[in-house]
């Protein structure tokens, strides 16, 4: 049995990891974190256990693997810990900057192996390859990147937005990025990038490459976030056999 360890346990994509882990056959929960909720059950005899006390309780309980679905700020230190006590990795947390992306991998490198993707829904992974085919024929259309998630989302544009940007920027050679618009603008050779907040949206992410007389949309729309939590779980169980590292969700799907 692979042992797996959830941090952010309670929440929205930590809880579904939970069930697929349960679901499984082949993985158990050995410790779940989170900021509140301590003591609360989880699965079996699992408990949620402080966050405080992540680096004491890997320590002891040497998970194979830990998924962490939790903030930005909130995962730099869970990787740290977890690279330092020798515990693979799975994260899918967003909104890093470029200097906290940086620390991560200045802490795994050399120690564990790490699967990171802003999004581990297999559709996405294909959207990217596909987005990456269409812009290198269509680098002169004018292309827009147009995101939607639910009120609660804290980090914007999406990180899977900000992964179909660098997508487009390195097929196009177009550098030049536009947050939104607003006033008297006139459109250059850039990459547009709208977010959308609003309701309980799981994610829809839509890239717009217009030209003379046409128009392209390639989308992609989760419809339930199991579609992220099932790929983690996949991940998880790819990452304890791979070489020390950092990959991302095409390595896990070959
Ligand atoms: N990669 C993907 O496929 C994917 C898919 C969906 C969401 N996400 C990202 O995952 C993250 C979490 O999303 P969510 O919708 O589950 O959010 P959420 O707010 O429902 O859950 C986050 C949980 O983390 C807990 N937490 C905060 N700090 C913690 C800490 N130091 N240690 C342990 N737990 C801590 C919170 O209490 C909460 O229960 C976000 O960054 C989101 O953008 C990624």
């Amino acid at each position: 049995m692979i042992k797996v360890a959830v941090t952010g346990a309670l929440g929205r994509m930590g809880s579904l990891v939970i069930e697929e882990i349960k679901k499984s056959g082949d993985m158990e929960l050995v410790a779940g974190f989170d900021i509140r909720g301590a003591g609360k059950p989880l699965l079996g005899d699992v408990h949620v256990s402080e966050a405080i006390d992540l680096e004491k309780v890997l320590t002891r309980i040497r998970p194979d693997v830990l998924i962490d679905f939790t903030s930005a700020s909130a995962a730099v230190g869970t990787v740290t810990s977890a690279a330092e006590t020798g515990v693979n990795l799975v994260v899918g947390t967003t909104g890093f900057s470029e200097g906290q992306l940086d620390q991560m991998k200045r802490a795994i490198n050399g120690h564990v192996a790490a699967v990171i993707s802003p999004n581990f829904s297999i559709g996405v992974n294909v959207f990217w390859r596909l987005l990456a085919e269409a812009a290198t024929t269509l680098k002169d259309y004018d292309i827009e990147v147009i995101e939607a998630h639910h009120n609660q989302k804290k980090d914007a544009p999406s990180g899977t937005a900000l992964a179909a940007v660098d997508v487009l920027k390195n097929a196009t050679g177009i550098t030049q990025v536009v947050h939104g618009r607003k006033g008297m603008t006139l459109r250059g050779k850039e990459i547009g990038v709208h977010a959308v907040r609003a309701g309980d949206i799981v994610g829809d992410h839509t890239v717009l490459f217009a030209g003379p007389g046409e128009r392209l949309e390639i989308k992609h729309q989760a419809h339930s976030r199991s579609a992220f939590a099932s790929g983690a779980v996949r991940a998880a169980r790819w990452v304890v056999k791979a070489n020390p590292g950092v990959y991302n969700m095409s390595d896990v799907l070959g």
